[in-house]
């Protein structure tokens, strides 16, 4: 017995040690973040794609330290604003130009117009979907696996990496809405076209899995009826709105549907794109105009001149937010403790757990080897 509570100790201290150096230090709290996506989350992986939906030219990027990157906003996204929060150094390179960048911190594969259908998004041109995006993962996979010696410990390693995906509105905006392209509001009712969605992107959740992720956020979709290109005589949209919502719930019990599973250790979070807290965000006095000039995509037009106080608008063009907007969501996703917004925690949180689950281990040394 004596024994063995000097064990725990020397574990525990060993614990305090590795905490320390892990999260104390300056180091990032994940050691890695792969990012799938579409407009909301593109980082250039349109620049040379042959479509309509690029961002690679200013006024785009005019508060971004680079300038145009072919982010669809004045700086950064969302989910480049939680890599800081995260504690990088560096944002996540677009798999389009991983040159010069370390791939064992990640990869963004997402794509502007891409939806979780692969058509979705076709009538803007060339565009790389999820499934492509996941092929485009496995590559990744690949090159990680011969650079840190096999499969197996490319599959540990990547075990370790946060998974993020927000993805779905431009099978909405882009498809199901745009009866004149696409027959799918022909075939499905609302309800069965989330269902259908919810499906596939399961099936792709699958495939994530099998190459190593265990820890997935998954963002519901926005108002998309209340962005400037749908809003109309000051009203949004609503049966935009009403159909995105029937997704973003099937996307929350997914999540919990998955968390339930017990055949695997992957764990799923939901973060809530319309959440009160964000509907009710201070400081934002123009709500319903984008800040630049916008085109017939709702696009800016090249080298016009934006507004200048674009911390006062949610809209950077028709169809994206600013970079204010996006710092006071990626703030209420990383840390907000209210259920309507993360669920069933914060990344904050999520990406905590482990500490927490490792200290239990500790209290059971028994256990403490199940772990590895
Ligand atoms: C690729 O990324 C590197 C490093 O971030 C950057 O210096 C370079 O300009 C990029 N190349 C292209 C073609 O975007
Ligand atoms: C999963 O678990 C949660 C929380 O324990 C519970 O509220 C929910 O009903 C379960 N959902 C499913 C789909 O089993
Ligand atoms: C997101 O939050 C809004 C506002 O509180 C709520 O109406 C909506 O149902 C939430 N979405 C989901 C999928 O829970
Ligand atoms: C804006 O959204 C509309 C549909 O809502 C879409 O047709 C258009 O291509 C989008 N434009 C941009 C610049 O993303
Ligand atoms: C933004 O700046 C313009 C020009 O300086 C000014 O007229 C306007 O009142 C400011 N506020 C908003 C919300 O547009
Ligand atoms: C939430 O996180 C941000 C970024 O780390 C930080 O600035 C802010 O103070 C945090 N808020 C709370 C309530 O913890």
């Amino acid at each position: 017995m004596y024994c063995e509570s000097k064990i725990w100790l020397a574990l525990s201290l060993l614990f305090v040690a590795n905490y320390n150096q892990n999260y104390v230090h300056g180091e990032s709290k994940v050691p890695c973040i792969f990012i799938f996506g579409d407009s909301l989350s593109d980082s250039g992986n349109n620049n040379n794609l042959a479509t309509n939906a690029k961002s690679n030219f200013k006024p785009y990027g005019i508060d971004f330290p680079t300038g145009p990157t072919g982010r669809f906003t004045n700086g950064r996204n969302t989910i480049d604003i939680i890599t800081q929060f995260l504690g990088f150094e560096n944002f996540i390179p677009p798999f389009a130009n991983t040159s010069g960048s370390d791939i064992l911190k990640g990869v963004n594969y997402a794509s502007g117009s891409a939806g979780i259908r692969d058509e979705s998004g076709g009538n803007r041109g060339a565009h790389i979907s999820l499934g492509l995006q996941l092929e485009n993962h496995r590559l990744i996979v690949t090159q990680i696996a011969s650079k840190i010696g096999g499969l197996k410990k490319a599959k540990k390693y990547l075990s370790k990496c946060l998974y993020y995906v927000n993805i779905g509105s431009n099978d909405y905006l882009n498809n199901y809405f745009l009866p004149e392209y696409y027959p799918t509001s022909t075939i499905y009712t609302p309800h069965q076209y989330a269902e259908a969605l919810i499906q596939q992107l399961t099936l792709n959740l699958q495939v994530l899995e099998d190459v190593g992720a265990r820890k997935y956020v998954l963002v519901g979709l926005g108002s998309l009826g209340c962005t400037p290109f749908h809003i109309s005589d000051g009203s949004c949209f609503e049966p935009l709105n009403t159909a995105s919502l029937i997704f973003s719930q099937k996307l929350k019990s997914l999540v919990d549907q998955l968390n339930n599973k017990t055949s695997t250790n992957s764990k799923f979070i939901f973060l809530n794109s319309t959440t009160s807290a964000l509907i009710n965000a201070k400081g934002f006095t123009v709500t319903t105009v984008a800040c630049c000039a916008s085109g017939s995509f709702g696009e800016c037009i090249p080298d016009r001149r934006p507004c200048p106080n674009r911390t006062e608008y949610v809209f950077w063009d028709e169809n994206h937010t600013t970079e204010a907007w996006n710092l006071v969501t990626a703030t209420i996703f990383y840390n907000s403790s209210y259920p309507d917004s993360t669920y069933p925690m914060n990344i904050k949180q999520f990406v905590e757990q482990d500490i927490k689950m490792k200290l239990q281990f500790i209290s059971q040394p028994g256990r403490f080897y199940a772990d590895e």
